[in-house]
């Protein structure tokens, strides 16, 4: 993968794309006049990854990039903050000053409601395996604006950790966090899934390993919980009771 920046960057930004490019083990590029596709043509390489003044765009062969949003989580936490439930906080049974591990943190939208929900005596740590994808979630969370700044700082207290939810858990001691979620990508994808759609082909796309859920169960106070279709029979390989059955469902592990 190329790391490389817009046309006359600031030698702030240039210094960024340069660490980011070895903190995730890419090349990085000096833009110089160059345009996108032939710097791809220059390096054999079609992967890219632009920072800008606006965060991280990732381009893979098309000219459409992947960038960070908070689209439905904005509205979930809105909707919050006008004192209305949100169905994954209430049933994890999440409080303030709760720590919530996301275990698959993708764009974050879960982890942001997570952290809006625990306030800031809480702690949300967001686990992602594939680095594109943590690393663009990371800088969105850490730059993008809203007009309310309790939002801004739900976004900005998510610790995002570069790692497989596999070997991070199995490290954890025992009743260490308040809940672990788990929404991996679906064992048979929805297609009309519009806040998915951009992260397939780049999400890590195994399904959950029972010695993970085994781990969760263990350091986890509260709950466990999992989002797969409403239909999915990894409810029950997994031991999870299904509830809340839209399109969607959660499966639920009560730890107390
Ligand atoms: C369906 S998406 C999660 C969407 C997320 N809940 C949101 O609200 O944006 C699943 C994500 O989990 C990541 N993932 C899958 N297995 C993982 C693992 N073993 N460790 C860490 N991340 C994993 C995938 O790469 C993908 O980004």
């Amino acid at each position: 993968m190329i790391i490389t920046t817009p046309h006359k960057p600031s030698p702030e930004l240039e210094d960024y794309a340069s660490s980011l490019a070895r903190e995730l083990g890419a090349r990085f590029v000096p833009r110089k006049q160059e345009s996108l596709t032939r710097l791809r043509l220059r390096y054999g390489d079609g992967r890219l990854l632009v920072a800008d003044d606006r965060g991280l765009r990732y381009y893979e062969e098309s000219d459409d990039p992947l960038y960070f949003h908070p689209s439905m989580a904005y509205v979930r936490v809105k909707r919050m903050r006008k004192g209305e439930h949100d169905p994954l906080i209430e049933l994890t049974g999440c409080k303030p000053g709760d720590h919530v591990v996301d275990c698959t943190a993708g764009l974050a939208s879960d982890a942001i409601v997570f952290s809006y929900a625990v306030g800031s005596c809480g702690l949300v740590t967001a686990l992602e395996s594939q680095p594109v994808l943590f690393a663009v979630v990371r800088e969105g969370l850490q730059s993008y604006h809203t007009i309310h700044e309790d939002v801004n700082g739900a976004f900005r207290r998510i610790q995002m950790h570069l790692a497989d939810h596999n070997d991070w858990l199995a490290a954890q001691p025992d009743n260490s966090v308040d809940i672990v979620y788990f929404d991996p990508m679906f064992r048979r994808p929805m297609h009309d899934s519009s806040s998915i759609g951009p992260l397939r082909g780049l999400a890590n796309p195994l399904p959950l390993d029972p010695e993970s859920v085994a781990h969760a169960v263990r350091i986890a106070r509260k709950t466990v919980v999992m989002k797969e279709h409403k239909d999915s029979p990894e409810f029950e390989r997994l031991g999870f009771t299904r509830k809340h059955a839209n399109k969607i469902a959660y499966g639920v592990i009560d730890t107390r």
